[in-house]
């Protein structure tokens, strides 16, 4: 199966947003993950539909929604109708896990649970076969910039076994958070399917490069 990179513009430069998205798609990037935050289910406020829709209107990319919201099931048709390919709900903030998943694939959308790195796999059990993607977290959702959770690795392994054992194979497996040059081949090896990095791509040097590099490690 091929690799999937996705850069995360939590960690861009909003006031070039448009340019560094250009680099992000020149650059070879699969996907684009788009952090949703509401100050509420983590310490942090980031944006919503409507920024959503207009990068839509500049970008080609498979948009990546990463829901960190209390309460999706008010609002996910806003996110549903802002043109997201993927979106993925934290099980912790979901009243009915199942009929919202079974909701965001009946508006055409790819569907993920997110798991923090204390949020324990059995959460999948009776919801694997309706998943597109399961993200697991390695490090605490809020910020860009924190360290890789090394406890993660044994998670994905079992995970793995998880999917394998189940006949899942056509659920991709994403990580997410502390992401970089110096652990992404590794983390392939693992067996991650979609790679999220976003202080990695764009607080280095050169954007494109890195890009270009990450999906050669991959
Ligand atoms: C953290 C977000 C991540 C974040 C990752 O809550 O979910 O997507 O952008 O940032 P890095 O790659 O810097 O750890
Ligand atoms: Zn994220």
């Amino acid at each position: 199966m091929k690799k999937l990179l996705a850069p995360s513009i939590l960690s861009a430069d909003f006031t070039h947003l448009k340019a560094q998205i250009e680099e992000t798609e020149k650059a070879g990037a699969d996907i684009l993950h788009l952090d949703v935050m509401d100050g509420h289910f983590v310490p942090n406020l980031t944006f919503g539909p409507p920024l959503i829709s207009q990068i839509r209107s500049i970008t080609n990319l498979t948009l990546d929604v990463h829901l960190m919201i209390s309460n999706p099931e008010n609002t996910i048709d806003s996110y549903i109708e802002s043109g997201a390919d993927w979106i993925s709900v934290h099980p912790e903030t979901v009243r009915h896990l199942h009929r919202l998943i079974t909701h965001i694939k009946s508006g055409k959308r790819k569907a993920g649970v997110v798991l923090n790195p204390s949020t324990p796999l059995v959460l999948l059990e009776d919801i694997l076969e309706e998943l597109d993607f399961v993200l697991l977290m390695s490090v605490n959702p809020g910020y860009g910039g924190q360290a890789f959770i090394a406890g993660v690795k044994e998670k994905i392994t079992r995970f793995i076994e998880m999917r394998a054992k189940r006949n899942c194979e056509h659920v991709l497996l994403e990580l997410d958070g502390g992401i970089g040059l110096n652990n992404i081949k590794e983390l392939a090896t693992l067996g991650v399917d979609v790679f999220v990095a976003g202080s990695a791509v764009y607080h280095s040097f050169n954007i494109q490069e890195t890009i270009k590099e990450m999906k050669q490690l991959i």
